[in-house]
């Protein structure tokens, strides 16, 4: 088989990220994987357990009765605990601090490391997370590591979550992603920092057809 074109989205939430790797795959016909989606489901499943979020020892003990897997309708992820559909159940923001939380264990990143890796064997992929172009997929041929001003972060997640019938304030969504980047960025294992061989780009400003216009310049020029 001939290899495969790995494209590694990185960056902190709510910098437009996954709006712009969904763009990005239906535009070039590549599967897209969601993998912050895979650490909310194992939060889910800590919650769910009574297992604290922050107790490595509970949570690993309790890998092999995590299975988690991904399917695609019409190119849209879903993801499965079991054989639960949990894909909106893993939106809320108490779900975003539970994957803050297990997302700093190393032995959590350490059991979805493979599975991660497997995706981009079978097929072309574009991936959004925190470290796809440093630990997940180091040989991605493109790497775009994004960013935005934080005000602008915490108004498009906010806009997110209302237009979801969510009711939250921008305060309270701005003080979730502070407290999220700083356990996100200074962690020991994975933190979000762009790859040495990353483009970064600030898309503060950009609307989503000129994030991704930008991108697929970035793309064209790595892959040629
Ligand atoms: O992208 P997101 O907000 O859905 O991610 C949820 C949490 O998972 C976030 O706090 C960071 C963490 N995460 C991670 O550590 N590594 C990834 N590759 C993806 C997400």
């Amino acid at each position: 088989m001939s290899e495969t074109i790995k494209i590694a989205i990185d960056g902190p939430s709510g910098s437009g990220k996954s709006t712009l790797a969904k763009g990005l795959a239906k535009e070039l016909g590549y599967v897209y994987v969601d993998t912050g989606a895979i650490y909310r489901t194992v939060g889910l499943f800590a919650k769910r357990n009574s297992i604290d979020p922050h107790d490595e020892d509970a949570l690993s003990a309790r890998f092999s009765n995590i299975d988690i897997s991904l399917k695609w309708e019409d190119g849209v992820q879903k993801i499965f605990l079991s054989d639960e559909d949990v894909s909106e159940l893993i939106r809320t923001p108490e779900a975003s601090m539970y994957a803050s939380a297990v997302s700093a264990l190393p032995k959590v990143r350490a059991f979805l490391l493979e599975m991660q890796r497997s995706f981009a064997k079978k097929s072309n992929v574009i991936m959004d997370g925190r470290d796809i172009g440093t630990v997940i997929l180091p040989d991605a041929q493109v790497k775009i590591f994004m960013q935005a001003h934080p005000e602008e972060r915490a108004r498009r997640r906010m806009l997110e979550l209302n237009a979801k019938g969510k009711n939250v304030t921008f305060e309270e969504v701005y003080a979730d992603m502070c407290l999220r980047d700083k356990n996100d960025s200074t962690r020991d294992v994975a933190p979000c920092v762009p790859a040495d061989d990353a483009v970064v780009f600030d898309n503060t400003g950009l609307d989503i057809p000129q994030t991704v216009e930008k991108a697929l310049e970035i793309i064209k020029e790595k892959l040629s």
